[in-house]
């Protein structure tokens, strides 16, 4: 074993995920796409989610002021839209038109979500809480939505289908395969 001399923090694998966001203003819509990987699961009942910005960004002062936001889940095909998304600013560039993704309505919130994601989410804010250089945002999904292209027999998301995009120390990776069902050890 080799003792790093500096602490790292390697887990892994995170998601990517895209936030979506909706400020309006002058009574324009200006929609914004965040591609996210520091995101994670809180609690079940209700469903609550993590999603931690950097202090300062467009994104994150958007869901401040509108406290609502959406979860988009790409496949791997999407790769170069998603790093699009995340290599410019929506204070700037309209990212919906860069990667020309598709907008659809969402029902209980006013973000927009996206087509070519085969899982949509929406989230109200429940929660903003401070680090020194990160924010969560701590969101209730209120609303799930699945392409029925990526639905399986069962009613849940095929996720060999949907081949979701993972972040692993500075690179995309895909899912990798599936092995046993949760908890098979139990008898
Ligand atoms: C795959 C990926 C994951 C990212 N994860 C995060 C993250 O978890 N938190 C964060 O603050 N920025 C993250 N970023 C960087 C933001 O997406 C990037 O700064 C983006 O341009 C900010 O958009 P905005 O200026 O429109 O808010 C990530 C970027 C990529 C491509």
């Amino acid at each position: 074993m080799v003792t790093l001399n500096k602490v790292m923090n390697y887990i892994a694998p995170l998601p990517v995920i895209l936030v979506t966001t909706r400020l309006e203003k002058d009574g324009k819509n200006y929609d914004n796409i965040i591609p996210i990987s520091w995101a994670g699961i809180i609690e079940h009942s209700p469903h609550m989610i993590n999603i931690n910005i950097s202090k300062g960004k467009y994104s994150g002062t958007v869901i401040k002021k509108t406290k609502e936001f959406g979860v988009c889940i790409p496949g791997s095909k999407y790769l170069e839209q998603v790093d699009m998304c995340g290599c410019t600013h929506g204070n700037k560039v309209d990212k919906f038109k860069l990667v020309n993704f598709t907008k659809y309505d969402a029902l209980e919130i006013n973000a927009p979500l996206i087509s070519e994601c085969p899982v949509n989410m929406e989230c109200k804010l429940s929660n903003v809480i401070e680090f020194k250089s990160h924010e969560m945002f701590v969101g209730t999904i209120v609303k799930t939505y699945v392409d029925d292209e990526y639905v399986s027999e069962d009613g849940e998301p095929d996720y060999r289908k949907m081949d979701i995009l993972c972040y692993v120390n500075g690179y995309y990776w895909t899912l990798g395969k599936k092995l046993e069902k949760l908890f098979y050890t139990s008898g």
